[in-house]
């Protein structure tokens, strides 16, 4: 049974000027124990399908379901077996640290959660805040409160809506050592991140939502490899020919993706007979943000992307 199950869920908000669809048709699945990236970007429907999966919101059409458990009709099993860090900072000015996670405890009803509490603080670098007042929080430390919150009673399935969003660097490493060390232990996880590099490190498949739709769903390890593999990157001043109007200029740094040999060639080509001045050529692998950009930049049907299903014994 499917860790998470999307099934033909649609999302419709009422706008001034009619009806927005804000999620078309979205469909996949989450197996047990996968690490699963969820990216698009701003407006592109994560948290509308987020919030529909920890259900704070409902869907127009579809079904989702947590374990086999429908999301609106078996509510409660449904959410007991998440655990959701929401996108937004939300927290109760009233309580220290640890009273914030002990009433989050009494919410699903776990008693003596004080030795998981204070594994919980250490490993996201909240042990001596314990007795903080939330209000005394920096952002990145309500952030941390907030993943805690979500993982008090142990849920099997861990979702986590952009978790790293102002949080140092140093956190982020301690963060994402210790989901991964729970992942390991068999929990599932569901990301939205806009750190390209996290998902392509952490994510064994990656579902890519555009417009409300998903355009691309893979193993991470097969979309770096389908699409665009290789990158040239260089320095040039003036104007680059009209045929690589597809390249990312970044004031003199061109970069332009490549399939394979003969069209890095091709490119060479081009910009010899155009008489540009090349400096500072790199020929290199290309990572998750060229296939991110490539993918949204295309002119992408649903599901050109998509193949599946792919089970775990594919994961890497
Ligand atoms: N309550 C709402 N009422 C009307 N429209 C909404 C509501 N919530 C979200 N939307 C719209 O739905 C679309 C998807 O929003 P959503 O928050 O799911 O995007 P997202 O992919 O999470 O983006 P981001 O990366 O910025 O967090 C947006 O166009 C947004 O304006
Ligand atoms: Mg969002």
């Amino acid at each position: 049974m499917s860790a998470v199950s999307f099934q033909h869920v649609s999302k419709s908000y009422k706008g001034p000027r009619g009806p927005f669809q804000a999620l078309k048709d979205v469909s996949f699945d989450i197996e047990p124990g996968e690490f699963f990236g969820l990216l698009g970007p701003n407006g592109a429907g994560k948290t509308t399908l987020i919030s529909i999966l920890a259900g704070l919101s409902r869907a127009t059409e579809g079904q989702v379901r947590v374990h086999g458990h429908d999301v609106v009709s078996d509510y409660a099993r449904a959410r007991r077996q998440l655990g959701v860090v929401p996108q937004e900072l939300v927290f109760d000015p009233f309580f220290t640290v640890r009273e914030a996670l002990r009433i989050q405890s009494g919410y699903f009803g776990v008693k003596c959660n004080d030795d998981w509490i204070d594994e919980l603080l250490a490993n996201l670098g909240l042990a001596d805040k314990a007795n903080a007042n939330m209000r005394q929080l920096s952002g990145g430390m309500k952030r941390r409160v907030l993943v805690a919150q979500a993982l008090v009673h142990r849920p099997p399935v861990i979702v986590l809506d952009e978790p790293t969003a102002g949080v140092d660097v140093e956190l982020r490493q301690t963060l994402w050592q210790f989901i991964a060390r729970l992942n390991r232990q068999g929990h599932t996880v569901l990301l939205t991140t806009h750190y390209l590099e996290e998902a392509e490190a952490l994510c064994h498949r990656i579902a890519m939502l555009k417009a409300g739709q998903v355009v691309a769903l893979d193993r991470t390890s097969a979309l770096l490899a389908g699409t665009a593999s290789t990158m040239l990157s260089f320095k040039m001043d003036g104007e680059l020919p009209a045929s690589l109007d597809h390249a990312r200029v970044t004031g003199r740094i061109v970069q332009i993706t490549a399939h394979d040999a003969q069209e890095v060639e091709d490119i060479l080509a081009t910009l010899r007979i155009a008489g540009c001045k090349i400096e500072d050529l790199e020929i290199g692998r290309a990572d998750l943000e060229d296939v991110f950009l490539e993918i949204m930049q295309a002119d992408t049907s649903p599901s050109a992307f998509v193949t599946r299903p792919a089970g775990l014994e594919q994961v890497a």
